[in-house]
């Protein structure tokens, strides 16, 4: 099965009982037993184990071309599972300089509590990644394209230097989506998702997903999703699942949207900077070609003037609601500085370009001449 097949068909089949084409919501925490322990099709309670989230489980895996899926509660359920499953005290690892705000914090408020220590570099250049191996480094978690800064990382070339170290590779693909970039085939250990955002697509349901060929490290992940247990409900792994079967066309729609909305702000005389790795002025465009399938649905752009202007340019947008996160249907709009970002130390933003005036666009499937016309709209009323 191909891409739009899989999301659709994987381990959907008609319910043999009923002729349902649509997986059940299977809303119940626990399941009958024919004897203790002798269970009827394997389920004994949900947060181990719900037939709703198996299906998800496997449509997930079989998009990234993994062997083993495991879906969360959210995003940072899955990022946390997997740190705990496979990582103990004493432990070093390479995070990505501009990867999530909570990522960051994650690995800088929490897991440094429990004796692993992280290191924060720009993957655009590999030699980075290679400088920062220490003989503790155990792993690596990394974005690309970056949030918010849309930097695109070599995969190939890092997972490359990974091996030669014996470190786990994980690639958070959330903004790429499987369907425009897939880390499993270029030898990642593991694709890590928020399905909150593109997988999902329609921003009514937080969750996340790792998915994974190896089975050592799915047997320890399996046992770390129960363990921790933040696991998805039935009906949160019901509306994921329902949200991925539109994914393809969804991503088509989103990059071919940003592509052109990308191009006019490039020539937009009050926009200072644009980033978006589908325009050529953007310092990975060719990276980013071989790599990924488009360039997605996120755009970043640094405003002429100040952050009074920023703000007049938000309140006069009318589409573009102003909200965290990224990846639905509808056009978003956020200043990172204040927003995604704000867990990140002020010398860390001032570093990566997250300024009062970059403003991120997550650009939804509405038609592109109402985003056009409200972007024009509202930078001539900002100044
Ligand atoms: C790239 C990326 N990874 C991970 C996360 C965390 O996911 P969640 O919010 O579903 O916990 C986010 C959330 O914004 C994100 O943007």
């Amino acid at each position: 099965m191909k891409f739009s097949t899989i999301a659709i068909h994987e381990a959907q089949e008609p319910d043999p009982v009923t002729g349902a084409v649509i997986t059940p919501i299977y809303q119940t925490t626990t399941f009958a037993q024919h004897a203790p322990a002798d269970m009827i099709a394997g389920y004994d309670y949900s947060r181990s184990g719900n037939p709703t989230r198996t299906v998800l489980e496997k449509v997930l895996a079989g998009l990234e071309s993994g062997a083993h899926g495991f879906a969360f509660a959210s995003g940072m359920g899955a990022l946390t599972t997997l740190t705990m499953a496979l990582l103990k005290a004493g432990d070093h690892v390479i995070v990505g300089d501009d990867v999530y705000g909570g990522t960051f914090r994650l690995f800088d408020k929490v897991l440094g509590r429990f004796g692993i220590s992280a290191s924060y570099v720009d993957m655009t250049d590999p030699a980075n990644f290679r400088a920062a191996i220490t003989p503790q480094t155990k792993m690596t978690v990394l974005e690309t394209p970056t949030n918010p800064m849309l930097k695109i990382a070599d995969l190939a070339a890092l997972i490359k230097i990974a091996k030669e170290h014996n470190i786990i590779t994980a690639v958070d693909n959330t903004f790429a989506t499987p369907y425009l970039q897939k880390p499993l085939d270029l030898g990642a250990d593991i694709a890590l998702h928020s399905t909150t955002k593109y997988i999902n697509g329609h921003s009514d349901v937080v969750g996340g997903a790792l998915i994974l060929k190896d089975d050592t490290y799915a047997a320890a992940i399996r046992f770390h999703q129960n363990a921790l247990g933040a696991t998805p409900d039935p009906l949160a792994s019901w509306l994921t699942l329902r949200g991925l079967k539109t994914l393809a066309v969804r991503m088509e729609q989103h990059v071919r949207t940003a592509q052109a909305l990308a191009e006019f702000l490039e020539g937009h005389e009050k926009v200072q900077e644009v980033f978006y790795p589908g325009l050529k002025s953007h310092p990975q465009h060719e990276l980013a070609k071989r790599q990924m399938r488009g360039p997605g649905g996120m755009i970043s752009l640094r405003l002429k003037g100040d952050a009074a202007t920023t703000n007049k340019f938000l309140k006069n947008l009318r589409y573009f609601t102003l909200a965290e996160s990224l990846g639905g249907i509808e056009s978003l709009v956020e200043i990172p500085a204040v927003m995604t970002h704000a867990s990140l130390t002020p010398e860390n933003r001032e570093k990566l370009g997250i300024t009062d005036t970059l403003v991120r666009l997550s650009v939804g499937i509405e038609d592109l001449e109402d985003l056009r016309e409200d972007l024009d709209g509202a930078l001539k009323a900002a100044f």
